[in-house]
């Protein structure tokens, strides 16, 4: 059983499915368990050897990884398990940031080939692509569309795109460029997050997807839940009420035939 943090977590939920209509007892009973701190639910016993890795990434810290003061970088304890899972044979990373994915690599042995639009690489060009080889395993952290602008000025940069749908639509040609250089049964893992732009949610995370599953991926694993302990956001105070986000989503895709009743009907 993991810990987690007060206010978190399936048991939480679990407690809320026998509420009373007594919402005052509901509520000092769940603070009094917040206090006591939460668990994470027991994982059913696999044959995998990393028994830790499960749908819900709450380990706590990013590792000797990347570099910290890169803005929107990403921990590489998630990375670390995904590899150690998959065990691939090369790894690609083409928005490594500050690097992180590349450390993962280094530190457990395996080929690694990084690449980001700050040392002139576009993933959004095919041409970029050659001569880079085939994956079995993609790791990409793309922005979270205009959340932190990386290479202002430049129109390439994910993060210049002047609306969601040229975001997107420059995804996809992204994401085809990764289909073209992974191996059959290769995965390609996507982390992202979620944020608010002019007063609504953006909702990435269903977005990739669905834009993913237009260029034929679909999940090879469930959908993970990476909690984003020492998020910049979450030391900051606000005025209004909200619902904090403290997560992000990591889809783990692989390209390929799908069974046909699972196919998206054609546009009328
Ligand atoms: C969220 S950051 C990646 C951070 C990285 N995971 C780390 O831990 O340091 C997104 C990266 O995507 C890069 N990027 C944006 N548009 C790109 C493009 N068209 N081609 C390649 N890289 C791009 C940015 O320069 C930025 O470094």
């Amino acid at each position: 059983m993991l810990p987690i943090g007060p206010f978190g977590g399936p048991h939480h939920m679990r407690d809320m499915t026998q509420r009373t209509n007594d919402w005052k007892r509901d509520w000092n009973h769940e603070t009094e368990s917040a206090a006591h701190g939460m668990v994470l639910p027991d994982a059913p016993k696999t044959k995998s050897h990393v028994q830790e890795l499960t749908s819900v990434h709450a380990i706590e810290g990013r590792g000797p990884y990347g570099d910290p003061s890169y803005r929107g970088n990403c921990s590489g304890l998630l990375i670390r398990d995904l590899l150690r899972f998959y065990r691939p044979e090369r790894v690609l990373d083409p928005m490594e940031g500050s690097g992180t994915c590349g450390d993962v690599c280094r530190s457990l042995g395996i080929p690694y080939e990084g690449r980001d639009l700050r040392h002139g690489f576009d993933a959004t060009r095919k041409a970029d692509f050659k001569g880079l080889g085939r994956f079995d395993f993609i790791w990409m952290h793309p922005p979270y569309f205009q959340m932190v602008k990386y290479n202002p000025g430049d129109p390439r940069c994910l993060s210049s795109k002047p609306a969601v749908a040229d975001f997107i639509a420059a995804f996809r040609m992204v994401l085809r460029n990764c289909r073209d250089v992974l191996v059959h049964g290769g995965k390609l893992a996507i982390l992202i997050g979620d944020g608010k732009h002019e007063g609504k949610y953006l909702g990435l995370p269903f977005r990739v997807m669905n834009a993913a599953a237009a260029e034929t991926f679909w999940l090879a694993a469930p959908e993970i839940i990476r909690f984003g302990h020492g998020a910049t956001s979450s030391r900051r105070s606000y005025s209004g009420s909200f619902i904090p986000r403290v997560h992000d989503v990591c889809l783990i895709l692989e390209s390929g035939r799908v069974p046909p009743k699972m196919e998206p009907r054609p546009s009328a």
